[in-house]
């Protein structure tokens, strides 16, 4: 247990990967009936990268995406006392993130899975925060990694145009208080909705004739579009000003609106609510579509290489998917 005087969460590096492989939207419309002008007109999509070969797993993701960041620092893994790996599709139910450690070498590190579809990253960060703030640990490598392009119904044009693989991550260490980059969030889940967006499990039809038990499998995503649309818009502005407001701060204080990059209508329909300009918006969906957890770390590491991030700016990232989860992170950054 350290010092309770180290209260404060610091921003030490950020790194991502993405699969080399692209798929454009001309090359969807060899798989289902669409257009690459209505994928680039309703979600600003144009193309996504797929993990394939066999060989290749989101464990390679996510350990290139944390290799990058401890190597901007030059940090050993054996510094980082805790992974939280933010996924929705593991390669082992039981969790990946132990996969993670070894593969990166980080010997020293407790590490677990936390699932929360598209929040998920945003929700492992202040996981990661409140473990710092606690004095419990010192240095948390938070990473968001997702391969849904292994859970798409690829003859379902509602799902599959959206979606694409990566892996973003973030090392985040424990500081004096008066450093504190994190400085405050507002989350919220709404279960009642969770048929709106779902990779569920189902039992085949028969069950075991001694145990009386049914086994089954996972389905494919299911999605009602219209259904998430309306509650990102209507609900992610609500969770950016709730932050805001019990921090003191206003929309125009905010540098970068950094959102979950799911539609690109998403995003600039949540800055029109917030009237937040449009040049302070970070969008990169275009070339990697909706990957869920990595979308924010991925998105603000090519931000930050860009070197569109100053001191001092104040970020506002928000999650929003699958569970319904929602919510909001403010940051004050600092190099
Ligand atoms: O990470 C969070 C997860 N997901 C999201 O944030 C998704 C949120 N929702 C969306 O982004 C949008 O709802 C979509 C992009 C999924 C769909 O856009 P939309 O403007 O809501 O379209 P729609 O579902 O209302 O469909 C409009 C029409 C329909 O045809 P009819 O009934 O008007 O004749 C669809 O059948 O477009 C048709 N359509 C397509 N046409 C060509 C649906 N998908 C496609 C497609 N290509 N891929």
């Amino acid at each position: 247990m350290k010092s309770l005087m180290m209260q404060g969460t610091r921003i030490l590096a950020t790194g991502s990967a993405v699969p080399n492989s692209g798929l454009s939207n001309e090359q969807i419309t060899q798989l289902v009936d669409t257009s690459d002008e209505w994928i680039s007109t309703r979600t600003g999509i144009q193309e996504r990268r797929l993990l394939t070969g066999s060989n290749t797993s989101i464990i390679d993701l996510a350990t290139l995406a944390a290799s990058k960041a401890l190597d901007k620092i030059s940090m050993s893994p054996c510094q980082i006392d805790l992974i939280i790996l933010a996924t929705s599709t593991p390669n082992d139910l039981f969790g990946s993130a132990s996969q993670v450690q070894a593969k990166l070498k980080a010997l020293n590190a407790v590490s677990f899975d936390l699932t929360a579809a598209c929040s998920g990253f945003v929700l492992a960060m202040i996981t990661a925060s409140q473990f710092l703030q606690s004095g419990s640990y010192d240095t948390v490598l938070v990473i968001g990694a997702d391969v849904l392009s292994k859970w798409i119904d690829w003859s379902d044009r509602n799902t599959c145009i959206l979606f694409g693989d990566a892996a973003g991550a973030m090392i985040l260490q424990s500081c004096l208080k008066n450093n504190n980059q994190i400085l405050g969030f507002q989350l919220n889940t709404n279960g009642d909705h969770y048929s709106q967006l779902c990779l569920s499990y189902k039992n085949n039809k028969s069950k075991n004739p001694v145990l009386g038990i049914y086994q089954g499998s996972f389905n494919y995503i299911s999605m009602n579009g219209k259904e998430v649309y309306k509650f990102a818009v209507s609900q992610v502005p609500l969770s950016i000003l709730k932050c805001l407001n019990s921090l003191n701060l206003s929309v125009s204080d905010i540098s970068w609106l950094l959102l979950h990059q799911a539609n690109k209508r998403i995003i600039t329909a949540v800055a029109d609510k917030l009237s937040i300009s449009l040049s302070k918006i970070i969008i990169n969906l275009n070339k990697y579509g909706n990957t869920s957890a990595a979308s924010i770390p991925l998105a603000l590491d090519e931000a930050i290489s860009q070197n569109k991030i100053f001191n001092n700016d104040i970020l506002v990232m928000s999650g929003f998917g699958a569970g319904l989860t929602w919510g909001t992170a403010v940051i004050k950054w600092k190099y």
